[in-house]
């Protein structure tokens, strides 16, 4: 089974759209999908008392993968996803697979150190991650129409498990990983990339792809504190006009 948890507390809206999405994905693999809200338990912050409710406790431990969405709250993401991680039984996860997804759905700000914040926590359970996935308002058409196909890979993957023989093969491994490097520069010329490709039809949008082109270059020079202010401007140029979704 692939548990799928919903770590906004809004049903319906954003993060339990991908997360439906990606449990369609599981079942099309033929994998059983389970999802959870994390709303609906008595998640309590992290003390030596606390536990995971029950159910969920043995739904983490049964498991063979996990799908965890959490919406972008200031660059991190939601206090009730981070409740349930700290809480979440210290069981033998090691080599399971996990998914994460990171829904910044205001300015989109924080996308990337959202899905590292999922994708540390991964790291230290020692689970298998695999495609981080950051969205915002500008890429969630795209991620909405891909995503079930990547989580029917997850859930295929999920048949057995991999586990890191090391600390050595575990950080070589999550060096890889796409996205959990990224720095403020980078998120946001991510954004300004995905604005450019939703954005055909803006006026502005050769000057923001010049913008874009500039920091890209300087960044090629080492010059990254000067590749901000292009990055910077690419993004405002679009953002004001920000595609319908
Ligand atoms: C407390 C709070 C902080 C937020 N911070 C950010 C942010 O840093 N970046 C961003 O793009 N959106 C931010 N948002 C907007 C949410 O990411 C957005 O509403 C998202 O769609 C929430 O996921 P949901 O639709 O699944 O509930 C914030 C929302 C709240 C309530």
């Amino acid at each position: 089974m692939i548990l799928g948890i919903v770590g906004s507390p809004r049903k319906g809206k954003v993060t339990d759209q991908l997360i439906t999405k990606c449990l369609e994905g599981v079942e099309k693999a033929g994998s059983e999908a389970k999802k959870v809200y994390l709303i609906d338990y008595p998640l309590q912050s992290w003390s030596e008392k606390t536990k995971l409710p029950e159910e969920l406790d043995q739904l983490w431990v049964e498991a063979e993968g996990y799908i965890i969405g959490a919406p972008v709250y200031w660059g991190s993401i939601s206090g009730l996803a981070k409740d349930f991680m700290d809480t979440a039984k210290i069981a033998d996860v090691n080599g399971k697979y996990g998914l994460g997804i990171a829904v910044a759905g205001g300015t989109g700000r924080g996308l990337c150190s959202g899905i590292q914040t999922i994708y540390r926590f991964f790291y230290h359970r020692k689970i298998r991650a695999v495609y981080p996935t950051p969205v915002s308002r500008f890429n969630l058409q795209r991620i909405l129409s891909t995503i079930n196909d990547t989580s029917r890979r997850v859930a295929e993957l999920s048949r057995k498990k991999n586990p890191f023989e090391g600390d050595q093969d575990r950080m070589e491994y999550y060096e890889n990983l796409q996205y959990l490097n990224y720095t403020y520069l980078d998120e946001m010329l991510l954004l300004a990339d995905q604005l450019i490709e939703v954005s055909p039809d803006n006026p502005k949008l050769s000057s923001a792809k010049q913008e874009y082109d500039s920091a890209i270059s300087m960044i090629g020079q080492g010059k990254r504190k000067d590749a901000i202010k292009h990055a910077v401007d690419a993004y405002n140029m679009l953002f004001f006009d920000p595609p319908k979704t």
